[in-house]
């Protein structure tokens, strides 16, 4: 059952760091299945919100997301106050709430980033991208802080970092230099890289993932967050040696993936 997954994802999030207080967020772009097993639970509220931007694309999608100052450590406990069911409006500029987020809360103040990435990344993968997911992993973000902002910087890093990580992720990874959290313009530029990676880095913030499922969502913030792990521990101990072009082309080979050509050589 996909809120299962849902609340299971919260917290491995929060047991990984990932999650100090109300760090991070979670939405999830329900399928019709989905939304006919929650059926019951689902009712008009009357709690209706404008959304300040328009999402036409997503005009009657429904979401499942977590809420604004809510802890993810507090997901399992009491999931219908710490997370809800929202539905898009025919309008494309608002929603409403369904289900949950009870005693006034409200979705996420990612919420513009959140649906911006779901738009990009359907149109991406022909609709099968249905989570996106935001958390602030500690050497992630340590890591914005010795390069530059850019993708390829960041790529090469996270490649040379463990060999599997040019299989997880053979496109790269993005990079949004410092913006304001929770602003359209952040959800802007966001979406306008997930479109291109499925994961963009916050710089001094943390990361933006996405997959069709929530393990490879999981997964993929993982990975990263590992190779991050391993780069900084290399650094502050000396790296004398890393993997080269010529070994991830052998790579590529080997397991049939394309690497972005951008970021070889
Ligand atoms: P929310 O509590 O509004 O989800 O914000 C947490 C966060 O990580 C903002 O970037
Ligand atoms: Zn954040």
């Amino acid at each position: 059952m996909f809120l299962d997954d849902f609340i299971r994802m919260c917290f491995d999030g929060f047991e990984q760091g990932w999650h100090e207080r109300n760090g991070g967020n979670l939405s999830y772009r329900m399928k019709d299945e989905d939304v006919e097993a929650v059926k019951d639970k689902l009712h008009d509220t009357g709690r209706h919100y404008d959304m300040n931007f328009s999402a036409p694309e997503l005009k009657g999608a429904y979401f499942t997301i977590t809420g604004s100052g809510k802890y993810m450590r507090n997901v399992p406990l009491a999931p219908e106050k710490n997370i809800g069911i929202i539905r898009i409006d025919d309008a494309g500029t608002g929603y409403d709430i369904l289900w949950g987020l009870e005693d006034g809360a409200k979705p996420t103040s990612e919420i513009p980033t959140h649906l911006m990435n779901h738009i990009a990344r359907m149109k991406a993968t022909d609709g099968a991208c249905r989570v996106i997911y935001h958390a602030h992993p500690a050497n992630i973000t340590a890591l914005t802080y010795t390069l530059p902002p850019e993708a390829k910087a960041y790529t090469r890093v996270l490649w040379q970092s463990e060999t599997e990580c040019a299989v997880v992720f053979p496109e790269g990874v993005g990079v949004v230099d410092w913006m304001v959290p929770g602003s359209i313009d952040i959800g802007i530029e966001t979406a306008k890289l997930i479109t291109k990676y499925r994961a963009v880095v916050w710089t001094f913030h943390g990361i933006f993932g996405s997959g069709v499922d929530f393990d490879e969502t999981f997964g993929l913030v993982h990975t990263i967050e590992k190779a991050a792990e391993i780069y900084l521990k290399a650094k502050s101990a000396g790296i004398v040696r890393t993997i080269t072009d010529d070994e991830f082309k052998a790579l590529a080979d080997a397991f049939g993936v394309t690497l972005n050509p951008e970021f070889l050589g």
